[in-house]
């Protein structure tokens, strides 16, 4: 017996299926009110001894390292108008967001510019917890020096593997066992997910979905972003049953039990310079010893004027939170060709070891945190009207600070 006919029947399923693929945004970080809801370090980078002093958020403001432009569009950025000596870190900016989020998440990040150049290490990733890595860590979008293309990553304890590789993950397996130092890695083959390809196309959107079937990073170049995610606002619910194929496709099922291994997960954007990824000699020299008269990453980059470091920001649309209370959906989408992959084969750093938070134990005694910031050591030609406002300040309260030394 047929109790619909079947037209109805399929409408009704399509109904079903776009019910079950529905998110609801939870919140927006953009605009003026982007900065409003994350945390700034405060500290220098003692988690993947990187040469930068990651600035709180006043500091951060002051320095004009973390701002919304005159588009709307939140920036953070390597301090790149100030000189550096030996052996000074340079300022950088690294959030987190207030809020975790729980399993059952999925998280959009557009994209415009991403950091980039030798020494330049950024990460758009989500952390569980503060005992790494016992709560899990998701890296998004991770990439150093002259990298061409994203690596993805999962950080765990023992027990989550990523052997099994579905056949509609676009990307590249290249580590297997998320407990080991590098995690288990993925890289992008789709061209334009970093450096200057990234940022000729417009930048992009990546999206991660936290399920307890798996998680699932999706990359889309700005000129194919689908519509569900450029039509999508502040407000509306978005459906990802057309995204297609994910660049990362970590399945849960009997390689690794998500509510298990991650804790509600908060999101962070960073970028640092060096440190035990970008600048290991084995990872840094083969791609940028040319760059300098030592081949070392920190003497060839970091101390200077900061001019190389122009490229070193994050322009942000938007970063979206979503949740669903409903069935996990799944991708599911059918594998498709990448017309010209990116040979990532021969690339220095792919899939090597990182080894960042309670996994060092020895800080680098060599290098300090930045000086106080002072006005008129940096290149002078960019200081802008602001800076000047700013420097002003930091000057007078440089001179009633010798004032009370004196
Ligand atoms: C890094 O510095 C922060 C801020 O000072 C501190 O809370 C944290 O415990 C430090 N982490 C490590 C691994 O030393
Ligand atoms: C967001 O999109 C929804 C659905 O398309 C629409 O009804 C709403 O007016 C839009 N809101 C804003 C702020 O544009
Ligand atoms: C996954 O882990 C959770 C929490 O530890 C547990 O309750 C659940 O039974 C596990 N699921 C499977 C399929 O092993």
């Amino acid at each position: 017996m047929q109790l619909f006919p079947k037209t109805t029947t399929f409408t009704l399923f399509c109904a079903f299926l776009t019910l079950i693929h529905a998110y609801d945004v939870v919140r927006e970080y953009s605009g003026v009110s982007f900065f409003d809801e994350w945390d700034f370090f405060g500290s220098w980078d003692n988690l993947t001894l990187g040469d930068v002093y990651w600035l709180d958020k006043s500091d951060a403001f002051s320095q004009g390292l973390a701002y919304v432009n005159s588009v709307g569009n939140a920036i953070i950025k390597v301090d790149n108008m100030h000189s550096v000596q030996s052996p000074q870190k340079r300022n950088s900016v690294r959030i987190t967001t207030k809020d975790s989020y729980a399993v059952g998440s999925l998280w959009i990040f557009d994209l415009v510019h991403i950091p980039y150049g030798c020494s330049v290490w950024p990460a758009v990733w989500s952390l569980g917890g503060s005992t790494w890595p016992e709560g899990g860590e998701i890296d998004i979008m991770e990439a150093i020096n002259l990298m061409p293309s994203n690596q993805m990553a999962l950080h765990t304890t023992s027990g989550c593997f990523h052997n099994y590789t579905p056949p509609n993950q676009l990307g590249a397996t290249l580590v297997t066992d998320c407990s080991t130092a590098a995690g288990c890695t993925v890289g992008e083959l789709q061209p334009n997910s970093y450096g200057s390809g990234f940022a000729a196309m417009g930048g992009g959107v990546f999206a991660t979905q936290f399920d307890v079937a798996g998680i699932f990073t999706w990359f889309w170049s700005r000129p194919n972003i689908p519509s569900s995610v450029t039509q999508s606002n502040s407000t509306s619910g978005i459906d990802i049953s057309q995204w297609g194929p994910p660049s990362a496709s970590y399945l849960a099922a009997g390689q690794c039990n998500i509510t298990e291994f991650f804790t509600p997960q908060q999101l962070i954007l960073d970028i640092t310079l060096c440190g035990n990824w970008a600048g290991l000699p084995e990872v840094y020299f083969p791609s940028c010893g040319n760059r300098g008269p030592t081949g070392i990453c920190y003497n060839d980059n970091v101390v200077g004027d900061g001019s190389n470091y122009n490229d070193a920001y994050f322009e942000i649309p938007y970063v979206r939170a979503y949740t669903t209370g409903g069935v996990a959906p799944t991708p599911t989408a059918t594998p498709f060709e990448i017309v010209s992959k990116v040979d990532i084969s021969t690339y220095p750093g792919y899939g090597s070891v990182t080894i960042p938070l309670s996994a060092v134990t020895a800080t680098n005694t060599k290098l300090q945190p930045s000086q106080m910031f002072f006005p008129g050591n940096g290149a002078s030609q960019r200081i802008s009207w602001l800076q000047i406002g700013v420097g002003w300040w930091m000057t007078s309260i440089g001179v009633i600070i010798l004032i009370e030394l004196l």
